[in-house]
């Protein structure tokens, strides 16, 4: 490893040469810069499997696989052997009058492995990204069908990205509100979230009931929407709140019934995260687009994709007449090292039996967690397939909440990097997250910082 710097004149790469040289050009993401007066800047000089390590040798444990994104391990020996090979032969190319054999082999596995029914793969180059595809496709698919249909139906606590687009189909205040008077009206209706069930309601059951509300928004509306999103089973960013596939089974069938798309938001929850490799697979539905990102590439290339079907695709296919074309486009649709980082990972998932083996490291996360059941400051640990959350409370009994203002989470994530293990809790929500590869020890480690975490920052 070279450990001086390009530069020459600043020596030897440290973490506090590095985080002083980054904290006065990088203006970092999701962040209040301020707070790194205080808070430390980790800088990763390389990372392997689960484990990242700073400049001083200092490693830590990726429990939330970098933002969501790693599949299977930093330097995958697999993927790292095909981005070689495709560098060498051909790294981008325009995808607008031309193609590549990495954007072909990937559109058509990803059609053989989606719910029936999608046959057309739309490229972009974030989730966000691909929403804004998935809505504005949508739009002009009514459009061209001769309606006017503008709005939109979301859920209350669900996240889709912090474009203009996504920002406005998605409904956590803390990206949204600042924004509001730049974002179009949509029409929210409360999430099926399970946290919210009264005491002794079955999953199931509370979801089921919840999905009056949106019954009776699409009576309502239906006439004038194009589209409900969702993010099917787990509203991630929205402190990890679960709900039953029973909800995606009404949807999709009330979604038919009223003439309006079902928009599918797997970017977060696709590729095996929730036991199976799609989340819709779990209620047996097909959407009219899904939207996929994040794993999609192993967490190794910015790549996104909307998934959508013939009656879709058929309504811009036209002669310059009444149909007009879809022209979304960006630099890198399509990129062919993206595709190929995909397509091995998608390798990996073809050769090992992944959501088998998923099944028992999801046993054992929960098994690592057990005793925090009964915890004072433990409301709930909620699970589906690789996603594990415990939600903190100030008083276990009512679920009352600690204020946010007293940053509880953050305590948890200063602890978890002191024990060389990166935990990001979203709120008062301390989350498991991890790379599949994960082993025995590592669950061990991730759960017993999490617990130690959780005793240190719910004492006042
Ligand atoms: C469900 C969901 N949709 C969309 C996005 C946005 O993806 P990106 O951050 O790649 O723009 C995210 C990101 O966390 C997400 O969780």
């Amino acid at each position: 490893m070279d450990r001086t710097s390009r530069h020459g004149s600043e020596g030897p790469l440290t973490n506090a040469g590095l985080v002083r040289r980054d904290l006065a050009a990088v203006w970092h993401p999701c962040t209040q810069m301020k707070d790194h007066e205080t808070l430390p800047m980790i800088p990763i000089r390389s990372a392997r499997g689960v484990w990242l390590e700073d400049y001083d040798g200092k490693r830590y444990l990726d429990a939330i696989s970098s933002w969501w994104v790693n599949l299977f391990g930093h330097a995958n020996p697999k993927i790292n052997a095909a981005l070689a090979e495709q560098a060498a032969a051909l790294e981008h190319v325009i995808l607008a009058g031309f193609t590549h054999e990495p954007v072909v082999r990937l559109s058509e596995r990803l059609l053989s492995l989606a719910p029936p029914g999608l046959s057309r793969c739309f490229y972009a180059d974030s989730g966000s990204a691909a929403v804004e595809i998935a809505i504005k496709m949508s739009f002009h698919y009514w459009r061209n069908r001769g309606l006017d249909k503008r709005k939109f139906i979301t859920l209350t606590n669900s996240y889709h990205g912090e474009t203009l687009g996504a920002l406005a189909v998605g409904n956590v205040a803390l990206y949204k509100e600042t924004y509001g008077p730049l974002l179009m009206e949509t029409i929210s209706v409360p999430s099926p979230d399970c946290y919210e069930r009264e005491p002794g309601e079955s999953w199931a059951a509370h979801t089921r009931r919840r999905f009056d509300a949106m019954a009776s928004a699409l009576e309502r509306h239906a006439h004038e929407t194009c589209a409900v999103i969702v993010e099917p089973l787990v509203q991630c960013a929205g402190n990890m709140r679960m709900y039953d596939p029973v909800y995606l089974s009404l949807l999709r069938e009330a979604c038919t019934r009223h003439g309006v798309h079902l928009i599918a938001d797997e970017i977060a929850v696709g590729f095996g995260r929730t036991g199976t490799l799609f989340a819709c697979e779990q209620a047996g539905i097909t959407p009219d687009f899904l939207c996929l990102s994040k794993g999609l590439t192993g967490g190794y290339l910015p790549l996104s994709v909307v998934l959508t079907n013939d009656d879709v695709y058929d309504a811009f296919y036209d002669d310059y007449g009444k149909l007009t074309a879809f022209l979304h486009s960006h630099s890198y649709t399509g990129n062919a090292l993206g595709c190929t980082a995909a397509l091995a990972t998608l390798d990996i998932f073809a050769t090992e039996p992944v959501i088998e083996r998923n099944r028992a490291l999801a046993q054992r996360m929960r098994g690592a967690v057990a005793g925090l059941e009964d915890h004072p400051h433990v409301a709930e640990i909620r699970q589906h397939g690789m996603i594990l959350a415990i939600e903190m409370v100030k008083s276990r009994a009512g679920r009352v909440p600690f204020p946010w203002q007293e940053r509880r989470g953050l305590r948890v994530y200063t602890h978890a990097l002191a024990a060389g293990v990166l935990l990001r809790p979203i709120g008062n929500v301390v989350y498991f997250m991890p790379p599949y590869v994960i082993g025995e020890d590592d669950i061990a480690l991730m759960a017993r910082t999490a617990i130690t975490g959780i005793e240190l920052a719910s004492r006042d």
